[in-house]
């Protein structure tokens, strides 16, 4: 049976997001410096984001940076972001020519210039791809996204131009990076942690998350599959109850 067989394909998350972690435990097990931990953790990124495509998923966010990732070493942080340039640059291509769209959340200005750049172009050149939504979340913090969303509305009634009473979970959605996408419905996080690290904090809140023993770098198809069968084991409510339970 091949791993697909065993998914109920009309039960398929339609957003999946996912915590890559464990890059650094993956190297130290093998004796190497972490950065070669983030740079086999590319290899798993490319097989996840064909995995998933694959199977017709619509979204897929991905947690490459976060706000609080530059308290890593000054030689760590110079290494994820030239691998991140490094990845649109072998990959933009192929991730085309797939019809992926790509995306960028976050807070863009700290980033370097040069990876920015190849960012945007990236996020341009893909910009009417009718394929999957592939979204990078690169200098992210949940915290900070809210406080942003929190500012852009109150500066719009300092303005006139919105009531405080009219301020509620949909006006507050659209001034997230997320404006547009349907929440996760998936969360997977590898590498065993139990937590959510800032990622997602709104969108996620009736995601159902899925975490995996298996290191990031390790991450491939069969390990998708699985977790995507986890989520159709359980009972989405929503806060609501299940009828005759
Ligand atoms: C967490 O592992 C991983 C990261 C901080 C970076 C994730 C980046 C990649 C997978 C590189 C490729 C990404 C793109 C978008 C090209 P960790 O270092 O915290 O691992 P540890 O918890 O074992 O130390």
């Amino acid at each position: 049976m091949s791993s697909t067989e065993a998914l109920d394909l009309n039960n398929l998350p339609q957003h999946v997001a996912i915590i890559m972690d464990g890059n650094g435990r993956w190297a130290h097990k093998r004796g190497l410096p972490r950065t070669m931990g983030h740079r086999a953790g590319m290899d798993a990124l490319r097989a996840v984001v064909k995995a998933l495509d694959a199977i017709g998923t619509k979204y897929l966010t991905v947690y490459a940076f976060s706000t609080e990732n530059w308290k890593r070493p000054e030689e760590e942080v110079g290494m994820l972001m030239s691998l991140i340039r490094e990845y649109i640059y072998k990959e933009l291509m192929a991730l085309h020519r797939q019809k992926v769209k790509i995306s960028i959340i976050g807070e863009r200005e700290r980033l370097p210039d040069d990876v920015r750049k190849k960012l945007e172009e990236a996020v341009e050149k893909t910009k009417d791809n009718p394929g999957m939504r592939f979204i990078i979340a690169l200098n992210y913090g949940s915290r900070e996204e809210i406080a942003r969303a929190a500012r852009c509305l109150a500066e719009r009634v300092l303005a006139g131009e919105l009531m405080p009473q009219d301020i509620d979970g949909q006006a507050f959605a659209k001034c997230l990076y997320t404006d547009g996408t349907p929440d996760p419905d998936l969360i997977i996080r590898t590498s065993g942690e139990m937590r959510l690290s800032n990622f997602l904090l709104w969108q996620g809140a009736y995601a159902e998350l899925v975490v995996t023993e298996c290191l990031w770098p390790d991450f491939r198809e069969a390990h998708v599959h699985e977790a995507i069968r986890e989520y159709q084991m359980r009972q989405r409510r929503f806060g609501g109850i299940i009828e005759g339970s």
